[in-house]
């Protein structure tokens, strides 16, 4: 899908990791659809991965930030706006790392170390995030950030363990911050909350491939892929979508509103 709905529009996408990553595929929608930007990942993920290609590929500059460092944020925020030329119009935080999730802690014996590690990584850095762009006024009117999020911040689901309670608190952040970035930038705050995705970070939840088949039984339209977030996310950057905001917007194949789909029922053992 390419129309020119960001044409001259600039901004920064966080999380880009490999190609299979959301952001990887939202900076490729982006670029496409006219906006440019400059793409971010931790230190230690621009040396894992292959983040070059894409920025070859989109034309754009990488600039390396932990976003749980004031410092790192601060550096990328002025670094950004000087090399695309002002106020930026999109951000994309697509974070997210559990330690206890990467190793295998069960929710009934969770490290709480790794648990503030995790929390500062997935949730808090939005925080920073917001607080760095917001100071620096570095958000043109209009502007629109979006960060990513999973249904497990409402409804349980076992193996999410404690990135539940990260995504609770990111949704959290997105109306908190939003508030007041609307009232005095006029700049939206949203989430998406994105059906199970196979990614790098997707992978890391035990029993994903089951539960990507159970969402796409339960969607009636089917699990959403990465590419067609990248494509909300686009419109929501975009001039059309500019009255939401303070939203956690569901982008699942409308699972989220299926108590049971026939299919499900169907493959259950019968009584009789
Ligand atoms: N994959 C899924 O099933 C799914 C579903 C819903 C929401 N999400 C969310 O989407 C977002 C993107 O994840 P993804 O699935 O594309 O996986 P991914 O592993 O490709 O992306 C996660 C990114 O977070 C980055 N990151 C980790 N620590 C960081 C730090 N300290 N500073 C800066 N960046 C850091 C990683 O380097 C990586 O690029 C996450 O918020 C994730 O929770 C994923």
């Amino acid at each position: 899908m390419s129309h020119p709905l960001l044409a001259g529009k600039k901004g920064i996408i966080f999380g880009a990791l490999d190609s299979q990553s959301i952001a990887w595929k939202t900076a490729e929608a982006v670029a496409a659809a006219g906006g440019s930007f400059v793409l971010t990942n931790a230190p230690v993920a621009l040396r894992m991965g292959t983040i070059n290609e894409l920025a070859e590929k989109t034309n754009a500059k990488v600039i390396a930030a932990d976003a749980t460092s004031l410092e790192d944020l601060e550096n990328l925020v002025d670094q950004a706006q000087e090399i695309l030329g002002g106020q930026l119009d999109f951000v994309l935080h697509s974070i997210g790392m559990s330690v206890n999730v990467r190793k295998g802690r069960h929710y009934t014996d969770l490290n709480y170390d790794w648990l503030a590690k995790g929390w500062d990584v997935s949730a808090v850095s939005f925080h920073k995030l917001l607080q760095t762009l917001y100071k620096k006024d570095a958000m043109a009117p209009w502007g629109s950030i979006v960060a990513l999020s999973y249904i497990a911040a409402q409804r349980t689901f076992p193996n999410y363990n404690d990135m539940a309670e990260n995504k609770a608190y990111l949704e959290s952040i997105a109306r908190s911050f939003g508030y007041f970035f609307g009232k005095e930038k006029k700049v939206r705050v949203n989430t998406i909350s994105q059906s199970p995705t196979l990614t790098t970070a997707g992978k890391g939840v035990a029993g994903l491939d089951g539960f990507l088949n159970y969402a796409e039984r339960m969607s009636p339209l089917g699990n959403a892929t990465a590419a067609e977030c990248a494509d909300y996310t686009v419109s929501l950057f975009s001039d059309y979508t500019k009255k939401v905001t303070l939203q956690n917007l569901y982008h699942d194949g409308g699972f989220s509103n299926v108590g049971v789909s026939q299919e499900i029922i169907d493959s259950l053992p019968s009584d009789e």
